[in-house]
């Protein structure tokens, strides 16, 4: 099966009260534990890759490794650029197979924020291609760009409309109070569905993307902690806040930090109880196997798109 677009995942996510995973990968570990979870559960898919990702792994193989996992797993598999902050950027996932882009102006004032994402989606639709745009600021790191707690804006729900009818986009990116990273919520997690609630007033029908939506599992937190790293206050996303998220206007959930620690933990604790192993294989097969597992609890059990391919 050819790449997708994300327009049917979200289309019947929205009328099913469920989401589609968007999961970052930058190498072939991560890759492959991602779709083979999603092959077993029969999940729809997103596989997004940002600009340091494409940087670190470069487009030809990043293209190449997707091509794999399609031929792979038959499954429907949309290929998504993550916080594009160009329009150089975007044409060139666009021209290079991408099926979907983010642009990202949520730092720019609102007009500016417009005229960019406008540009984008007239680009990306004439070639077929989907974008998210984002409005409001999440807190957390993003990329290179640090946005500090004190500049997180919440997404006004009085612009969505405007922002939405001007430029075109196929999904928005709001911030309701997640962000990047694993240091999500300094005290108990709270985020703002009253705003969530009001942008579904304004945009019936209309797919909602939530990033920084890592849950930051203690269990992988814990095993960093033992096996020789510090991640005191680690916090994430509780996964009921996600399901309901996801039961609302929420059809894209991004996870990338999850990944990152599963990943790591396995590696630590592998190198902590095997200090003379020194073959790759041994440890990122089991890298690779926590990611699937994690992935395909997230598939069941936050997400309920398993069985929606
Ligand atoms: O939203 C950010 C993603 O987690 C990507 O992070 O820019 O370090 O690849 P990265
Ligand atoms: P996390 O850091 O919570 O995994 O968020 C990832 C993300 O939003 C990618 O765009
Ligand atoms: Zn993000």
């Amino acid at each position: 099966m050819p790449l997708v677009t994300s327009t049917d995942m979200f289309a019947r996510a929205y009328e099913g009260g469920y989401a589609i995973g968007a999961f970052n990968v930058n190498n072939m570990e991560i890759v492959q534990g991602i779709t083979e979870a999603a092959k077993e559960e029969k999940a729809p898919l997103i596989l997004q890759v940002s600009a340091g990702a494409r940087k670190y792994a470069s487009h030809t193989y990043l293209m190449k490794l997707v091509e794999a996992a399609l031929e792979d797993t038959n499954l429907p598999i949309c290929l998504h650029l993550d916080h594009g902050d160009t329009f150089e950027l975007c044409k060139s996932c666009i021209d290079g197979g991408f099926t979907s882009v983010m642009i990202d102006g949520s730092h720019l004032p609102f007009q500016e924020n417009i005229q960019l994402t406008k540009r984008v989606c007239d680009y990306a639709h004439a070639h077929g291609v989907v974008v998210e745009g984002e409005l409001g600021r999440l807190a957390g790191i993003e990329d290179a760009v640090n946005v500090s707690e004190e500049d997180a804006a919440f997404t006004k729900p009085e612009e969505v409309e405007e922002f939405v009818q001007k430029t075109g986009v196929d999904s928005l990116a709001i911030a309701i109070g997640t962000s990047h990273g694993a240091f999500k919520f300094k005290g108990k997690p709270r985020l703002r569905f009253d705003i969530l609630e009001e942008v579904q007033k304004k945009l019936p029908g209309f797919p909602i993307v939530l990033h920084g939506a890592s849950s930051v599992i203690p269990e992988y937190v814990d095993m960093i902690n033992k096996f020789g790293g510090s991640m005191p206050g680690a916090q994430g996303v509780p996964e009921e806040m996600l399901r309901k998220a996801a039961s609302m206007a929420v059809c894209k959930i991004n996870i990338d930090s999850d990944l990152r620690l599963a990943m790591t933990a396995t590696i630590r604790k592998y190198h902590a109880e095997n200090p003379s192993h020194f073959d790759p294989r041994q440890y990122l097969g089991p890298a690779r196997a926590a990611i699937k597992e994690l992935v395909r609890n997230k598939l069941i059990h936050v997400l309920g798109c398993n069985g929606k391919a």
